[in-house]
């Protein structure tokens, strides 16, 4: 089957699991070459609305293959193969028996799976993840249909596993819908997501019709705090057929080299996003009866896209500019983590500004050798804001 197949008619699927897929490919061999073993936790794993017979277009299938991709490839080049450890949690019976299926026929990785929800689960995940001598890096995706089931109290030891990444799909959508309903057990329910009643202060200053990101924003902040992530960012997924936002994925890292990976990721999945919504759209037309000479590319209007990242630069470039006027020297590296928190914003976007500002004389570069005129990270290069200004 193809990826059009596989994914006709929920192409905000195909997005995420090609930023997984890209993000697992280069952690894996990264972190293979550093540590003698991986483990990766899918909290909700499916299989959900797959079509392939082999699962490769589920995230636990996408895992596996990518995980062992790399793992061979380290061991082809190096002779040292990091071992590799999954575990993959389920709720539903059903689903469970055909994830538990796919699990045993694999003899060369170990996996362990669950039948069970998250919320029993957690402390069976940290055993499993702990269990290794020495101690494994681990990568954790939590990928619910809802905002249910991941109350952060619950999940807080998953968040707190070092080394460790975590990814979490993140409903916008369906959670800026409900989040100021006046139902009770709904209100506990988005306090349980947030760990208190707190994100209300933090909303309750923030237009209407810049919720849906205020809300991501403030959800990816909370859990990077809890975990001590340094380096939080946020992936926008579109919704296939409407201008508007579908989910986000958050990631939390404790590593620069991480953020930089997954943001090329990011990047070349938003193009692929923006192809995938151009089909959807142009089928979409052509239910409707409409005959076209031009492509579905042709026909795609790219303005909400630009848009939306047009808003995510500008509110980067502010953040960035409040830290500067606040802090006077930045460490670049610092001022690009700033940046790249918000999604669609790039290494290259940082860089222009810094163009900008020096060329206007709003910012003077520290640290820079005599040849060199583009900060880099890692270099000892600051961003100096004059004070005064
Ligand atoms: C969005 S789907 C997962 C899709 C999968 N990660 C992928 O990308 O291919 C969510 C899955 O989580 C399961 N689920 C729902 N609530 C759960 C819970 N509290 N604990 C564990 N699994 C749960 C559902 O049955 C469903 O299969």
């Amino acid at each position: 089957m193809t990826e059009d197949n596989l994914y006709a008619g929920r192409e905000q699927t195909l997005v995420k699991h090609l930023i997984l897929q890209r993000y697992l490919k280069r952690f894996a061999m990264i972190i293979g070459q550093v540590w003698s073993s991986i483990t990766y936790v899918d909290c909700f794993s499916g299989p959900w609305q797959s079509r392939s017979a082999e699962f490769a277009d589920t995230s636990f299938g996408i895992a596996v293959q990518e995980l062992r991709r790399a793992r061979d490839e380290l061991a082809e080049r190096s002779g040292k193969a990091p071992q590799l450890r999954c575990y993959f949690l389920e709720r539903d019976a059903d689903a469970y028996e055909r994830l538990h299926g796919y699990a045993r026929t694999f003899t060369d990785v170990e996996i362990a799976t669950r039948n069970a929800p998250l919320e029993d689960s957690v402390a069976d995940i940290e055993r499993f993840v702990t269990g290794v001598t020495p101690k494994p890096f681990s990568f954790v995706f939590v990928d619910p249909t809802g905002w249910s089931g991941f109350a952060l109290d619950r999940i807080r030891p998953l968040l707190l596993l070092k080394p460790g990444e975590v990814l979490i799909n993140f409903m916008t959508e369906h959670i800026r819908r409900f989040i100021d309903s006046p139902d009770e057990q709904t209100r506990r329910s988005f306090e349980e997501l947030f760990g208190s009643a707190d994100f209300r202060d933090q909303l309750a200053e923030i237009p209407v019709t810049e919720r849906r990101d205020a809300v991501v924003f403030e959800y990816a902040r909370t859990v990077a705090a809890v975990g001590r992530f340094d380096y939080p960012s946020i992936a926008v997924v579109l919704h296939p057929q409407k201008n508007r936002s579908h989910f986000h994925l958050v990631y939390l890292t404790r590593s620069s080299k991480g953020l930089e990976v997954f943001k090329d990721a990011e990047k070349q999945s938003m193009a692929d996003m923006e192809q995938a919504r151009a089909k959807a759209q142009q089928r979409k037309r052509e239910e409707k009866g409409g005959r076209y000479l031009f492509s579905a590319e042709e026909m795609h209007d790219p303005v909400h896209f630009q848009e939306l990242r047009d808003r995510y630069l500008g509110m980067a470039r502010k953040a960035l500019e409040s830290r500067l006027r606040n802090q006077i020297r930045v460490p670049y590296e610092q001022a690009w983590a700033i940046a790249l928190f918000y999604p669609m914003v790039w290494e290259g976007d940082v860089k222009q500004w810094i163009r900008e500002w020096t060329e206007q004389g709003s910012v003077s570069l520290e640290g820079l050798g005599p040849r060199q005129r583009v900060p880099q990270r890692d270099q000892h290069h600051c961003l100096v804001w004059p004070s005064g200004r």
